[in-house]
């Protein structure tokens, strides 16, 4: 390996990639291993971290790990089931109790190279339900935490060895909210670890160009250029391994791009000189006869699936393109979700990996440059590449576009309609979820009456439909940017749902504006009231359009798109 690195050992629940994003922004590169990756896998890291998990470790499940990596001669950190495993395996308890949620104080009270430079108070996130209740005897107390300003202590909150070189802390030095967890992982990645801090953006671009290079040969790529930042970066640094000359771009109009988007994808690639072979497609008739008819948001997220892989196999031999490697600008959770863990909480197919693809990849036929980076390196890479800031801190976008924000319906109401509400603050919407089950959407009424009449129109995909939405979304995109809070918000779709509101209308318009950080959490983002005001006028005057609402829901309970 040409950096050092640590192995982070993946129990589910996304915590492991918090975790090696964590380590990579400290410049040591962190890559995620599977709990029964053979030992060998893991002898060429200098420090492991085991991360949390979903499991509990009190009832021994999730136990079948490969335990040999106790014996390896590296630093091992645990944290939260990592942390009890760690307790466990060397002698220790752990015990199942109540949920623990929320900050607490790390009060530590023995020195420990994991909190050099720290104070004896930190304020760190727990979540958890099993703690460490005793260690073996080569382990030693190295702090406790109270919760919620109780005297009652958490005993074992931190624990290590320093001859083993082992340590765990039960809290989650990963997330943002343990204020100096960064200093903490510093600390084990660094002076316990020993490990340099070599893994910059200049040498993965350096290192990055060499290996494409080597793969490449003599031969030609071809790639799909969505215009997200992904592809674009991807673009970009095979422009600069292998030259425009070799590179054949494909963009793929499917109907559900926003507004004038194709034209902006097309001129982005011009202007970095990779047109020589820059292929455009219009295929929004192929996509829309084949969304004719389909209501249910899966039926639709397969409908656009199947046809992209239609439209770029037969786009591929149109061109006499399909003898070249494919690039794609697969991401590392893509590699990793879909690499078979069994434990990611959410494993959608992607589309970067559906059978066609995967048979390439077997056939040593894809290359992908961007496989080991996350976005927020991805992004980091595309500045340094010159791609303009507006677009590599552009707000993602799904796969399948406006497809899944354009609600469709039989028509048929399948609950008691809609009902709008108005609450005054989002914490009112906080608390109705904890209390009334059953509810994951709250919407903000931004129309002029309350509805009082709501009825679901039957609607499917269809080109009137897009182009409405189109507009929608384009007047909340640009209102965004005109107040200056664009890069404030972390995504902010629009939605329309095939709604009659007191007789009038046919469309009603849901707007989305949210903070989060991977997606996997959000929080409703506030728009200021000046925009507000200009949406109401705007939005409602487009015609056909029977209301706006707010959507102020967190996430959970309610995911971020509306289907
Ligand atoms: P949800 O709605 O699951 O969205 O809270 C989480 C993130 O994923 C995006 N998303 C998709 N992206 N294909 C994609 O490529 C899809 O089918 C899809 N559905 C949701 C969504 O925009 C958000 O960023």
């Amino acid at each position: 390996m040409t950096h050092d690195a640590i192995a982070v050992i993946d129990f589910g629940g996304q915590y492991a990639h918090l975790i090696a994003t964590k380590v990579r922004r400290l410049r040591v590169l962190a890559e995620i291993r599977q709990p029964d990756d053979p030992t060998e896998a893991f002898q060429a890291y200098k420090g492991i971290i085991i991360s949390g998990s979903p499991s509990l470790s009190s009832f021994g499940e999730d136990s079948a790990y490969n335990k040999a990596i106790y014996d390896l001669p590296v630093p091992i950190l645990g944290l939260c089931f990592g942390h009890q495993e760690i307790a466990k395996h060397y002698g220790g308890t752990v015990t199942h109790g109540g949920r623990e949620w929320g900050p607490a104080d790390l009060h530590v009270v023995v020195d420990s190279p994991l909190f050099k430079g720290l104070a004896r108070t930190e304020r760190v996130w727990m979540s958890h339900f099993d703690s460490v209740t005793s260690v073996g005897p080569e382990f030693r107390e190295v702090g406790f935490t109270t919760l919620g300003g109780s005297e009652a202590a958490h005993r074992y909150a931190a624990i290590g060895s320093d001859t083993l070189r082992r340590y765990g802390v039960q809290f989650h030095p990963e997330v943002d909210d343990t204020v100096h967890g960064s200093e903490m992982i510093a600390n084990f990645v660094f002076d316990i670890c020993g490990c340099q801090a070599s893994w910059t953006m200049e040498r993965y671009v350096e290192e990055r160009i060499e290996q494409v290079r080597q793969q490449v040969g003599g031969r030609s790529v071809f790639l799909l250029a969505s215009g997200g930042v992904d592809s674009t970066v991807a673009a970009r640094l095979l422009g600069l391994a292998i030259g425009a000359d070799r590179l054949h771009l494909l963009h793929v109009d499917n109907g559900l791009m926003r507004k004038h988007e194709s034209q902006e994808v097309l001129e982005t690639f011009r202007a970095f000189g990779l047109d020589r072979n820059l292929h455009f497609v219009d295929a929004s008739d192929d996509f829309l006869t084949a969304l004719a008819g389909a209501v249910e948001p899966e039926a639709k997220r397969t409908v656009i699936g199947n046809t992209f892989i239609e439209v770029f196999e037969r786009e591929a031999r149109r061109l006499g393109i399909e003898g070249h490697l494919l690039g794609q600008g697969t991401i590392y959770p893509d590699t990793i979700e879909t690499g078979g863990t069994r434990r990611a909480d959410t494993i959608k197919t992607h589309h970067n990996r559906v059978p066609v693809i995967e048979r390439m990849i077997a056939e040593g036929r894809v290359v992908e440059p961007l496989a080991d980076l996350y976005k927020v390196e991805v992004r980091e890479l595309g500045e340094k590449l010159g791609i303009p800031h507006g677009l590599v801190w552009r707000h993602p976008f799904p796969g399948p576009g406006l497809g899944v924000r354009l609600l469709c319906s039989s028509g048929v109401p399948s609950r008691d309609g809609f009902e709008a509400i108005e609450p005054r603050v989002a914490e009112l919407a906080a608390g109705f979820f904890k209390d009334v089950p059953g509810i994951n959407r709250c919407v903000w009424n931004l129309g002029r009456h309350a509805p009082s009449r709501v009825r679901p129109l039957p609607a499917t995909v269809t080109r009137d439909r897009l182009d409405l939405l189109r507009e929608a979304d384009h007047l909340v995109m640009a209102g965004l940017r005109r107040h200056g809070i664009y890069d404030d918000i972390w995504q902010c779709p629009t939605a329309m749902l095939p709604l009659e509101v007191d007789g009038c209308g046919r469309e009603f318009i849901v707007v989305r504006p949210i903070h989060s950080e991977r997606a996997m959490t959000a929080t409703p983002a506030r728009l200021p009231e000046a925009l507000l005001g200009e949406l109401r006028e705007q939005v409602l005057r487009l015609p056909g359009v029977s209301g706006l609402a707010l959507d102020i829901t967190t996430k959970p309970p309610g995911t971020i798109e509306w289907e």
